[in-house]
């Protein structure tokens, strides 16, 4: 399959005030987002716990946009079909649960990908994880989805980890990936040039989107950075 990937930006609900979530949804909405990212956490995989599917089908009942869901929990193959009953569009999880004594179960991930899914899948990788990992994982599975960790998981608003860069910049060159690559953590208008320089397609932005003071202004800002 060719893949032409377009340039998106993902505003994270994370950073969005949970009190007022259908405004909060609206708002981005009207000022003209591509997709939702949604953060799934589980208090195992990381140190903090956020929403279920319950809430994504709620969330699906308040926005016509696509829903990303990125899955931080230790065992997405046991979640993918709920959340996209609930009616998740793209559903991403980390290839770190699948790395057993230095080794990909390759298996257990033909086995999620052979499954037939309404959903689009994308696999993560976190920022102290090897590039080793997804070269056997691209040569077996049809993956065109790759989510890019450019903060350790877990909570909004850190800083940006530029060496991530570099694995971006491999997927691209070394690899050839022509799929989506999208970046999380730590994004604005600085670092998201030097994340579209590098290779990546799709900008997930939590705090700088939700907690700016003209949110219209930090989307601007951020389609800026698509302009070569
Ligand atoms: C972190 C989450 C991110 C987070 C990004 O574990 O995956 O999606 O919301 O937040 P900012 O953009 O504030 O770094
Ligand atoms: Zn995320």
């Amino acid at each position: 399959m060719v893949y032409y990937p377009e340039y998106k930006i993902a505003p994270s609900l994370l950073a969005a005030d949970y009190s007022k979530l259908r405004e909060e949804i609206e708002d981005v909405e009207y000022i003209g987002v591509d997709l939702l990212h949604i953060d799934v956490m589980d208090g195992h995989f990381v140190p903090n716990i956020t929403v279920g599917p319950d809430m994504v089908k709620d969330i699906r009942k308040s926005t016509e946009l696509p829903l990303d869901v990125h899955l931080m929990i230790t065992h997405p193959q046991e979640y993918i079909s709920r959340f996209e009953s609930a009616g998740a569009d793209i559903i991403t999880f980390h290839i770190e649960v699948f790395i057993k004594e230095n080794k990909v179960d390759i298996t257990s991930l033909q086995k999620i990908f052979r499954e037939k899914h309404r959903a689009r899948l994308g696999m993560v990788l976190n920022p102290p994880t090897d590039m080793k990992y997804f070269q056997p994982v691209l040569e077996a599975i049809p993956l065109d989805f790759i989510l890019v960790m450019s903060v350790n998981p877990g909570f909004g608003g850190q800083e940006f980890i530029p060496d991530v860069l570099n694995k971006v910049r491999y997927l691209r060159t070394e690899l050839q990936f022509k799929g989506d690559i999208e970046i999380d953590g730590g994004i604005n208008h600085d670092t998201a040039r030097s994340a579209i320089e590098a290779g990546c397609n799709i900008l997930v932005a939590g705090s700088y989107i939700f907690k700016s003071s003209d949110r219209k202004k930090a989307v601007e800002l951020l389609r800026e950075s698509f302009k070569k």
